[in-house]
C-alpha cells in the first residue's frame, strides 16, 4: 500500500482546514454534475475521506461506494449522519477492486494527483474502466499545472499566505512532481504537512483514458459547466466507456 498522507491528525482537522470546499456553492454544483451524470445508477468514488461529496450525493438518491487508504478519513465520513449507509473499501485506488459495476467514477479535489506516478495514474484509468458498466463515465477534477506563473529557474508558487496558513506548491520540473508544502498555525503553534503529488496535463489524462478504452465525452472549467478556455485554473473531465 502507498503511504497514508492523511492520518490521524489531518483527518482531525480535514473539514475545517477545506472549510471553503464544504461551502455549499461549491459542494451543490458538483453533486448536481454528478448525480445527473449517474442517471439513477451507483457510483464509485475514489478518495472517498471525509465524505464531502458522497454524502450529500448519496441524500440525492445516488447509492455511492467510496476507495479510501486512511483509516482515520473514513471513521470521520462514518460519525456523520448517512456515513454508515456508505460501502467503503479500505484500499488503494490506482489497484483495489469493488464488487459490482457502476455507472459512474469520480474523483474530485485534485485526488488523482496523490498517485504520484505516470504509471499508477494509468493504472487507475484501467481500474476506472474495469468497473464502469458500457457508457458509464469516469470524472476527473484536477488543476491546471501553473507553470505559466512560474519564472525560469523558479520551482515555487505560493497558492494561500494568510496570517493562519501559508501554502505553497513546490514543482519538480523533471519528474513532474508538484508536492503543496503546508504551514497553519493551531493553538498558536506551527502545524507542518507536505502532500507530494503528480501533475498532468489534461491531453495527458485524454492520453491515458485513451489507452484504458475510453473516450473524452466532456471537458469543462468548473462544474457549473464554464467553458475551459487558456485562463481555466481546473477542468472538470468527462470519459466515457463505449456502450
Ligand atoms: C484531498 S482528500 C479528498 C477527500 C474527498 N474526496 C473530498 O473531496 O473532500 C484525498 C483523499 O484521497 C485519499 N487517497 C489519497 N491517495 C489514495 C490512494 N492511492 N488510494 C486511496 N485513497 C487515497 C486520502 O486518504 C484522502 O481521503
Amino acid at each position: 500500500m502507498p503511504e497514508n498522507r492523511f492520518g490521524e491528525r489531518v483527518a482531525a482537522r480535514y473539514d475545517e482546514s477545506c472549510a471553503d470546499r464544504f461551502d455549499p456553492a461549491v459542494v451543490g454544483p458538483t453533486v448536481d454534475f454528478l448525480a445527473e451524470l449517474a442517471g439513477g445508477g451507483a457510483a464509485l468514488e475514489l478518495g472517498i475521506g471525509t465524505g464531502r461529496i458522497a454524502l450529500p450525493l448519496a441524500r440525492r438518491g445516488v447509492r455511492v461506494h467510496g476507495i479510501d487508504l486512511s483509516e482515520a478519513m473514513v471513521a470521520r465520513l462514518r460519525a456523520k449522519p448517512g456515513g454508515d449507509e456508505l460501502g467503503v473499501t479500505i484500499g488503494d485506488f490506482a489497484t483495489a477492486t469493488v464488487d459490482g459495476t457502476f455507472a459512474l467514477a469520480y474523483v474530485v479535489f485534485n485526488s488523482l494527483m496523490n498517485l504520484v506516478t505516470q504509471e499508477r495514474q494509468a493504472a487507475c484509468f484501467r481500474k476506472v474502466a474495469a468497473h464502469l458498466e458500457p457508457g458509464g463515465c469516469f470524472v476527473v477534477e484536477m488543476m491546471v499545472p501553473e507553470l505559466q506563473r512560474l519564472p525560469a529557474g523558479e520551482t515555487v508558487i505560493p497558492f494561500d499566505v494568510t496570517p493562519e496558513h501559508l501554502g505553497f506548491d513546490e514543482y519538480d520540473l523533471v519528474a513532474q512532481g508538484l508536492t503543496s508544502h503546508h504551514y497553519t498555525i493551531v493553538d498558536g503553534a506551527v502545524e507542518v504537512a507536505s502532500f507530494p503529488g503528480r501533475y498532468a496535463w489534461p491531453a495527458e489524462l485524454d492520453l491515458m483514458a485513451q489507452l484504458a478504452g475510453m473516450t473524452l465525452r466532456e471537458r469543462w472549467g468548473g462544474w457549473k459547466r464554464e467553458p475551459f478556455t487558456a485562463e481555466s485554473r481546473d477542468h472538470v473531465s468527462v470519459w466515457e466507456k463505449p456502450a
